[in-house]
């Protein structure tokens, strides 16, 4: 990609996000692509994918329903679930073309696949990003290559919460942690 496709896109991240999301996206991507060569993923597709996972994030869910409708009972009750796919669906009208960056955009909320490296970077490094002030000790697992076993904390991680606070756990998530206990 082209450094005027980069700064246009930044660009676009800024006026869609609030100054705080856009910090946490910028931080997402420059952790992600710093990360990147210790886990086998391209440092580019890292920092494009870091930048434009919250893309949708702050839609209102009129919106998010258009750009991703819900395909389940979480998704219809909890329309946030959504901003992954919707993202997805921005990204692409933003000229993204590249599957791997579209696919992790989507992964980043309910998790991917536990053999997709730049999907499992961006997840883990969304949770991670030294903003966030926890999830510290994640960033030194990926400096270390252990890729699946930091997505694994991760998504444990999530899960707890979300079952502390009550909120249902979105199926692909729940098969995602499956996936990767049995691993
Ligand atoms: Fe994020």
């Amino acid at each position: 990609m082209k450094s005027t496709d980069s700064t246009a896109l930044v660009e676009e991240v800024k006026r869609r996000l609030s100054d705080e999301r856009f910090a946490h996206s910028i931080r997402v991507a420059e952790t992600a692509r710093d990360l990147a060569p210790a886990v086998g993923v391209d440092p580019a597709k890292a920092y494009l994918a870091g930048l434009l996972h919250d893309l949708a994030k702050e839609l209102p869910e009129k919106e998010l329903f258009r750009l991703a409708p819900p395909q389940n009972e979480v998704e219809r009750a909890h329309p946030l679930v959504l901003h992954g796919r919707a993202g997805r669906a921005l990204a692409e009208r933003l000229g993204v073309t590249d599957p791997e960056v579209l696919a992790a955009i989507e992964g980043h909320v309910v998790g991917v696949e536990p053999g997709f490296p730049l999907g499992m970077l961006i997840y883990v490094v969304d949770l991670a990003e030294p903003g966030r002030g926890f999830n510290q000790d994640l960033l030194p697992l990926l400096r270390a290559g252990r890729l699946l076993e930091a997505y694994r904390r991760a998504v444990e991680r999530k899960v707890a919460y979300l079952e502390s606070r009550g909120i249902p756990v979105h199926p692909r998530t729940r098969e995602v942690l499956r996936r990767l206990e049995a691993a």
